[in-house]
């Protein structure tokens, strides 16, 4: 099975963060989203890995490069302008060709991986197979309708009145009947190649797509408020580590993890606590639920259940919780500080 990793659009909902980057290098334990999705394609067994970048194509072929150190095969296709995820497969025919293979959106977390969605594609053999959740609240998703059997019978996209609680996660597997589909569907009133018409077309024409529940931790963190909360959820299964310096005077309690080459001086960690390697930190209090980057430095300064990205310097301030911390002074909360 092959796979197509979608790494363009626009980023807009977590602007400003976006102007500097894209959103699949954010971070959550301080890996870039986009590299817990390659681990996930490799460990359901796709060693070719096509991966759609937009206009930061540059910078994620640096963070990822040939997939060598992932042990697969990475392969960029670019996309001019981001027309939609249905776009993204039409673009990729020729590297496609007629294998089954899964669509997996770069800025959505499977924390538990893809193995068993995976397996009852095998086993099932349906033309396609969604993966769903119930979400409280799911009209920023696709949204499906399924038989007993999990068939699907309807799937329709960011309805503003969802015929069910059921959201279409970010991993969809096919078949290449999906090929035809694409080829005879047109633009949304939106504008975009919407890949749920694809399947509806599919299902329309009577072809077996099936739906799978997928019962492990799963965000889109394209808002900062999911990046920050996975950040937080990853935090919770952290194996202790001081591999960085820590002096007499500071103080770590629960599980903190300090890269090599950090240095904690003068300060409190309160565990779960992620230090990058190369980071400083003095006079400080960090914690609990923080995620701080690689080579920054952190002094004077009180954070708590917050993600700071690489490289960014904090100085002093009146204390941050919930925040996602940028470079030159980015920062959105989403809890008073
Ligand atoms: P979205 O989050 O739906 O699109 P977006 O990145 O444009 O987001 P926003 O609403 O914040 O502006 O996209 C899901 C994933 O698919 C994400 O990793 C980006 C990628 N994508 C493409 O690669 N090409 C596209 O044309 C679109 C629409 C998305």
């Amino acid at each position: 099975m092959k796979a197509l990793l979608l790494a363009g659009g626009k980023g807009s909902r977590l602007l400003p963060f976006t102007r500097t980057m894209p959103k699949q290098l954010l971070p959550v334990a301080n890996r870039p989203v986009l590299a817990h999705a390659v681990e996930h394609l490799r460990s359901v067994g796709a060693r070719d890995v096509g991966v759609v970048v937009g206009e930061w194509g540059r910078q994620i072929r640096d963070s990822l490069g040939d997939g060598s150190r992932f042990g697969v095969r990475l392969t960029y296709l670019r996309q001019d302008s981001p027309d939609g995820l249905a776009h993204c497969v039409g673009l990729a025919r020729s590297f496609l060709g007629d294998d089954d293979f899964v669509v997996y959106l770069g800025d959505n977390l499977f924390k538990e991986g893809l193995e068993a969605p995976a397996r009852t594609f095998r086993e099932r053999g349906p033309q396609v197979q969604l993966t769903v959740q119930p979400r409280p609240d799911p009209r920023d998703f696709g949204v499906a309708v399924l038989t007993p059997g999990n068939r699907v019978l309807r799937v329709v996209e960011k309805p503003d009145h969802p015929p069910s609680d059921l959201a279409v996660l970010g991993a969809y597997f096919f078949r290449p009947s999906i090929h035809e589909a694409i080829s005879s569907i047109r633009p949304s009133p939106r504008g975009e190649l919407e890949l749920t018409d694809a399947v509806q077309w599919l299902v329309d024409r009577g072809d077996e797509v099936t739906a799978v529940r997928y019962d492990g931790y799963w965000r889109d963190v394209g808002r900062v408020e999911d990046l920050l909360e996975s950040g937080r959820h990853y935090l919770e299964g952290l194996t202790p580590d001081l591999s960085g310096a820590l002096d007499a005077e500071s103080s770590v309690e629960g599980a903190v993890e300090i890269g090599s080459g950090a240095k904690v001086m003068r300060s409190r960690i309160i565990g779960p606590v992620m230090v990058g390697e190369g980071t400083v930190i003095e006079d400080s209090v960090v914690g609990p639920g923080v995620t701080v980057g690689r080579d920054c430095h952190v002094r004077a300064a009180s954070i708590a259940r917050s993600t700071v990205l690489d490289g960014v310097t904090v100085d002093g301030g009146d204390g941050f919780s919930g925040c996602l911390v940028g470079p030159e002074g980015l920062l959105a909360c989403q809890e008073s500080t």
